[in-house]
């Protein structure tokens, strides 16, 4: 696939098929995300694949954080609430939670570290995209509450960036929009033909 046909035609899917994704397709999305670059060489993405029961951590963080921030104190109704959202988790045979755990070297900027684990996770949806798999990056409130730390069994000094769902599409991908570069962008060139 040429780059710019895979850079342009790689939209979110989010409706995949149940269908189990082979453990070699997984690997590659994983080494895609890891061929991104890093400033200092540090590296800093760390990817937690969850497949099939795997991905009952994340349901399970998903229904609590829902029943933290619920006003329901009927168990019948909580139990529903839990499971409407812990069902989140499983719209895709694999989700691959992507953190950052940022390098302690007093040279590297902290930001850098979240930017460079942001790189990959993109390079891993190209991946996927080039695999002729659909990917969507979701991220929402929950990925940064304390409980999802726990349960992807992230260190102190670790942080969700991203949780990557992949599968099978099962929907027609979107038409892709965006402004014109042109509009974003400044061209400082040494002559006055900007002004
Ligand atoms: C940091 C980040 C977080 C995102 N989180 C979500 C999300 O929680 N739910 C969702 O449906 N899409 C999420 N997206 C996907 C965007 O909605 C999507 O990229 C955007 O609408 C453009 O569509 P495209 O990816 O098909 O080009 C996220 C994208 C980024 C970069």
């Amino acid at each position: 696939m040429e780059l710019m046909e895979a850079i342009k035609g790689r939209r979110s899917i989010g409706r995949v098929k149940a269908d189990p994704i082979p453990r070699e397709t997984i690997e590659q999305i994983l080494e895609a995300g890891n061929w991104a670059p890093s400033h200092h060489a540090t590296e800093p993405w760390r990817f937690i694949v969850m497949t099939g029961g795997g991905r009952d951590v994340l349901a399970q963080a998903y229904g609590d954080i829902a029943a933290e921030q619920a006003e329901v104190s009927d168990e019948a109704a909580m139990a529903e609430l839990k499971a409407k959202h812990g069902a989140k988790a499983y719209r895709s045979p694999v989700v691959i939670a992507v953190a950052v755990k940022p390098s302690d070297n007093p040279r590297v900027v902290r930001i850098e570290e979240f930017a460079a684990a942001h790189a990959a996770v993109q390079n891993m949806l190209l991946m996927a995209h080039a695999l002729g798999l659909g990917a969507i990056w979701r991220s929402g409130e929950p990925l940064y509450h304390a409980r999802m730390k726990e349960a992807l069994g992230l260190e102190e000094n670790e942080w969700p960036v991203g949780l990557v769902y992949a599968g099978v599409p099962d929907m027609p991908a979107p038409a892709g929009r965006r402004r014109r570069a042109a509009d974003k962008t400044v061209w400082l060139d040494g002559t006055d033909s900007n002004k």
